[in-house]
């Protein structure tokens, strides 16, 4: 009895509410009916836009609906835009230039979608010294790691950039640590974040000589089941992915120094000279949408890699296994010259191909001759990226694809451990505001 009266009581609050509702409904606000057997449930579609503080270009909405538990819904964030699915919490979007947008939240109902519109003005600041605002017809990436997607990192992310690449843990000796078991956890988390915040994921790399699972490097299997090793890992990971990383580095810095020789890894050794073309087959299989790029380092001013370099790519490219060319741009504030860095792209856009400035880090102290940024180093420095940037800006559009920053505040870089010395070679400071080489970009992109 108790129990009943209680439902009783219930449903005429319900019932009373949805009557002030629909007296109070607006036009954001529609208000339908559906019936089942349990007696009258209202679908109530509507939500809240905040415009960020930190970023006027960027939104964030959040669906304020209720009764739609289990139905789809979707968000279109310009009028008739790409569909975004709805996933749990808020949802953000940035917009690259100021305007009036029609946002619409979209609820896919038994009876029919109800979709909900609001329009949000954006006065954004178009001079504004992010860098992805700035560069006109590619991406600016950044390479992250998964533990460095939150607070800072996030708000500098968010704000400047529209493309990432993972710095480590997309590469195979994190996915495929163990033989048998593929481990998706730090990748996954980079590629959602990437997803949520609408930037290109950039892939890097499926196949490197310097990313070889120790148990693989051992395998005591014959060669055929290497390569089906091989075969099965491009496929399995980019499939993973596919519609969400747009553009992979299938093999990685193939050529060794020196002899402009192939490489002697375990790939070659394995499945053989055409180990290459073989990887890039698999690849352009698994997901036929993704962009293929070969990416090395010093191609630009290695005249003899840069020839060996494009020797692959127009054998794969006759084979039409290839669409870009990555130039790992760890250069140093005083080398390479221009014209070397220009060779690289005269070579890639001849050939009809995508430039991607990938790595790019700009070392100050190559000859270990300071023991911190100095003024006159840190304007050197942004003259370079200025460079690099007028470079990159140069490029016919159809040549455009992106320039990847290899990792974002100096004490993040990869550089002094590698190098064994001290050096500054990044865009940001540690309290992440941005550096000269910052405005370099900036200056270079306009
Ligand atoms: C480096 C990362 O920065 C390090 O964190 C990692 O431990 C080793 O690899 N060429 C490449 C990149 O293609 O993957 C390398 O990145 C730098 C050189």
């Amino acid at each position: 009895m108790k129990i009943k009266s209680l439902i009783k009581y219930f449903r005429l609050i319900l019932l009373l509410l949805f009557s002030f509702m629909l007296s109070c409904g607006g036009d954001d606000d529609i208000n339908v009916v559906i019936v089942d057997d349990e007696g009258e449930i209202p679908i109530s579609v509507d939500f809240d836009i905040t415009v960020s503080e930190t970023n006027t270009f960027e939104i964030s909405v959040n669906n304020t609906s209720t009764g739609i538990t289990g139905l789809n819904s979707y968000w279109q964030f310009t009028e008739n835009g790409e569909s975004v699915p709805d996933g749990a919490g808020p949802e953000r979007h940035v917009y690259s230039v100021s305007g009036d947008y029609l946002v619409t939240l979209t609820v896919e109902a038994p009876d029919g979608d109800i979709a909900v519109s609001k329009t949000v003005i954006i006065v954004g600041d178009d001079d504004s010294p992010a860098l992805k605002n700035a560069a006109k017809g590619f991406s600016v990436g950044m390479a992250v790691r998964s533990d460095r997607l939150t607070g800072s990192h996030n708000a500098v992310l968010v704000r400047e950039f529209n493309s990432l690449t993972a710095e480590f843990e997309m590469k195979m000796d994190q996915i495929y640590k163990t033989e048998g078991s593929l481990d998706f956890t730090a990748s996954d988390a980079i590629v959602d974040y990437g997803v949520a915040n609408n930037m290109d994921i950039h892939g890097h790399t499926l196949v490197w000589h310097n990313s070889i699972p120790v148990w693989m490097n051992n395998f005591s299997g014959t060669d055929e089941e290497f390569e089906t090793l091989v075969k099965d890992y491009i496929t399995t990971v980019m499939q993973r992915y596919a519609g969400k990383v747009r553009s992979w580095d299938v093999v990685n810095e193939a050529i060794e120094d020196g002899t402009n020789n192939l490489r002697n890894s375990i790939f070659r050794i394995r499945m053989g000279a055409n180990y290459i073309e073989k990887c890039y087959q698999y690849a352009r299989d698994a997901d036929p949408n993704a962009i293929l790029f070969y990416n090395d380092y010093n191609v630009t001013f290695d005249s003899g890699k840069q020839a060996a370099m494009f020797a692959i790519v127009d054998d794969l490219k006759s084979k039409n296994l290839i669409d870009g060319v990555g130039a790992q741009m760890h250069i140093s504030y005083n080398f390479p010259r221009r014209a070397q860095i220009q060779s690289v792209v005269d070579g890639t856009v001849s050939r009809g191909l995508k430039m991607h400035f990938a790595e790019l880090d700009i070392r100050v102290n190559p000859n270990n001759d300071i023991t911190s940024l100095t003024e006159q180093r840190a304007i050197a420095q942004q003259n370079k990226a200025k460079e690099v940037a007028e470079i990159y800006n140069a490029i016919p559009d159809e040549n455009k694809f992106a320039l990847t920053l290899w990792g974002m505040r100096d004490s993040e870089s990869w550089l002094p451990a590698f190098w064994g010395q001290p050096d500054w070679g990044l865009f940001y400071n540690d309290d992440f505001t941005p550096k000269k080489a910052h405005t370099g970009l900036i200056e270079g992109f306009r």
